[in-house]
Parts: structure tokens; sequence; C-alpha cells
């Protein structure tokens, strides 16, 4: 039997290099050796798209950039949270175990407080659909950047109060978080996020990748330009990349246009295996389909094992 993997993404916007080092290229490297679960996560996108057309437009985007990444739909499972009732329905169960307190100390609830943001109820408890999610799967490993390692202990925490509660039902899963890709930083420095307005989209065209390099922030004060060098870094060693920086001290425009070829060469294979799948979008709805409908079995197999263990079942 192989190990299980999983992760998830939200269908909120266009991936950048950080969700990609950080976590789907996990997915791609780890395909043949583990049993993948590709998820995306549109119940908790609800949070930031609440537009019908958009929804069904990012979906379908995420869709092709599992493919495009390379993830082989023989080997791993593509698939939707909002195919799947079981998750919305353990995420019910979980939250009768949890208290408020506890979900009170997550970082994302915390920040949204500190902005005195209006905190929807569906944020306040974001981590046990997110729990719900991962222990319907019995993954081993889900491979996430630095800033989900919270709700991967959530996740963990409440397995563990479930299994005392009930009896032992669920695997306790590992958060795999790469050390050198944990937070991939943006062009300003700050850790990349569709939020800060400092990504490289993934499959961003040449001359969109051009604008954000050169937009990268550089100090005068400093020899090599650590920001241009760290995103830089993510595509070529250490033992590579030194020489070249000392060899260019203090050339930043120079230092710039050999990252712009580099992240060319990186993404224009992925980027046209991109466009090809979008001219098969009938095809990448048949792998979703057929993905949602594998997750489906071990889902309900799951939940119907959850369902006897909390009395629920009384069929004789
Ligand atoms: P964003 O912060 O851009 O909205 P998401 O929350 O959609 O990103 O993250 C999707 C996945 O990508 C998560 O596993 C997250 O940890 C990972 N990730 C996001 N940004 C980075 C980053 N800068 N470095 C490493 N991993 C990241
Ligand atoms: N919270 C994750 C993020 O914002 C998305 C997510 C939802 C997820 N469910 C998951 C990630 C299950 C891994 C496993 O990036």
């Amino acid at each position: 039997m192989k190990k299980v993997l999983l992760s998830g993404i939200q269908p909120s916007g266009r991936p950048h290099i950080g969700n990609y080092f950080g976590m789907m290229k996990q997915l791609v490297d780890l395909e043949s050796e583990y049993e993948v679960y590709a998820l995306i996560v549109d119940y908790h996108a609800m949070k930031s798209v609440q537009n019908p057309k958009e929804m069904k437009e990012n979906i379908m985007a995420v869709l092709l950039d599992f493919l495009a990444i390379g993830l082989d739909p023989k080997k791993a499972i593509i698939f939707k949270q909002s195919d799947i009732a079981e998750h919305t329905e353990l995420a019910w169960i979980f939250e009768t175990i949890t208290t408020m307190p506890y979900l009170m100390r997550a970082h994302a609830f915390k920040d949204a407080e500190a902005k005195n943001k209006e905190i929807d109820v569906g944020t306040f408890n974001y981590p046990m659909l997110m729990a719900a999610d991962i222990l319907l799967y019995s993954p081993d490993i889900v491979p996430v950047g630095a800033d989900q390692k919270q709700h991967l202990e959530i996740a963990r925490d409440t397995a563990e109060k479930f299994n005392r509660i009930f009896g032992k039902t669920f695997k306790l899963p590992e958060a795999m978080i790469m050390k050198d890709v944990a937070v991939v930083p943006g062009t300003d420095g700050q850790k990349m996020s569709k939020s800060y307005n400092n990504t490289i989209p993934l499959f961003a065209e040449y001359d969109e990748i051009k604008k954000c390099v050169m937009s990268i922030v550089t100090d005068s004060s400093e020899g090599i330009p650590k920001n241009v060098y760290a995103i830089h870094n993510l595509l070529r060693p250490a033992s590579e990349l030194l020489p070249l920086y000392e060899e260019k001290t203090g050339k930043y425009k120079e230092l710039k246009e050999m990252l712009i070829e580099d992240l060319e060469k990186f993404i224009a294979p992925m980027r046209e295996k991109r466009k090809e799948w979008e001219k098969r979008l009938p095809e990448a709805l048949k792998i979703l389909k057929e993905g949602s409908e594998k997750a489906k079995k071990v889902a309900s197999a799951k939940m119907a094992e959850i369902k006897e263990k909390i009395g629920v079942n009384i069929n004789i």
C-alpha cells in the first residue's frame, strides 16, 4: 500500500511561484511514490469569492494549473471540495468538540480581529473545514508553506481529541514544509502572497515576468541585491549563483536580466502546457469529475466509520 499525500489550494486568483515551490511542486515530485490527493477548496474560497462567474472561472483555472504543472491524472486524484458533502458534514462534527477559545488562537482569526475586520463565521471555522478536508483521507503527509503550519496543528489536535472521545478513528497527518521554500519572498522581500501585490505569477507571459522582476526592490547599499538573489536561488543553487553575483556586484540591471531569462526558461514550458490544456477543457473537466468520484468513495467510507463511532448510525 502506498502512503497518502494530500494538499489543497483555494480557487481565489492566479497562483504564483510561491504557491508552486511551497506546495504544488511537491504534489508532482511525489506523485509516483504517494497516492496523491490534489484538492480544490472552493468552499474555503467563498470567503473571498462571492460571484458565481468568477468562482466557476477560478475553479477551472486551478484545474488547468494542476494539469499544467504536470500532475498526471492517472496517478493523482484531482477533485473539488464542494462535490463531497462529507467535508462540510465532518466540519460540523469537529465544531462540536472544539472550543471557541481554542479557535480564537488561530493566526488568521487574530489578524482579522487586530484589523478590526467584521469576521464571518466561515473565517472563524475555517480550520475545522480544513481539518475535515485532510482527515477524511487519512494522509501521511500534507505539503504546505510555512503559513499553514498552525492549520495543520489544529487538524492534528482535532484528530487527537476525536480519537480520545470516540476511540481511534483518525491518523495524525504530518505537515511537510520544505525548509528552503517555506516562505518564498515576493518582489518586495515580504512573503510572496496574492494579497500583497508582490507576486510573480506562475504562468506569467514574458512581458509580465519582465515587469515583475524590474519591480523587485533593491537597496543601493547592498553588494548582492538580496531580494533578486532570493528569487533567483529558487531556480539555481548558490554554488552557481554566488560567483555570478560576485562578478556582477552592483550591476542590478544585469542581474535582473539574468533572472528574467531564468524565470522565462522555467515558466515557458508550463505556460505552454497550460495553453494546450485550455483547448482541452472538456477533457480536463472529465478528469475533475472522475477525481471527485474516486475521492467520494474514500470520504463516504470514512464517514460511515465516523457515524458508527459517534452513534448516529442506528441501522441494525
Ligand atoms: P496566498 O498567500 O498567495 O493567498 P494561498 O493561501 O492560496 O497563498 O496558499 C496556497 C498554498 O501555497 C499554501 O500551501 C501556502 O502555504 C503556499 N504558499 C503561499 N504563499 C507561499 C510562499 N510565499 N512561500 C511558500 N509557500 C507559499
Ligand atoms: N488553508 C489552505 C490555504 O489557504 C488551503 C487548504 C484548505 C488546504 N484545505 C486544505 C491545504 C487541506 C492543505 C490541506 O492555502
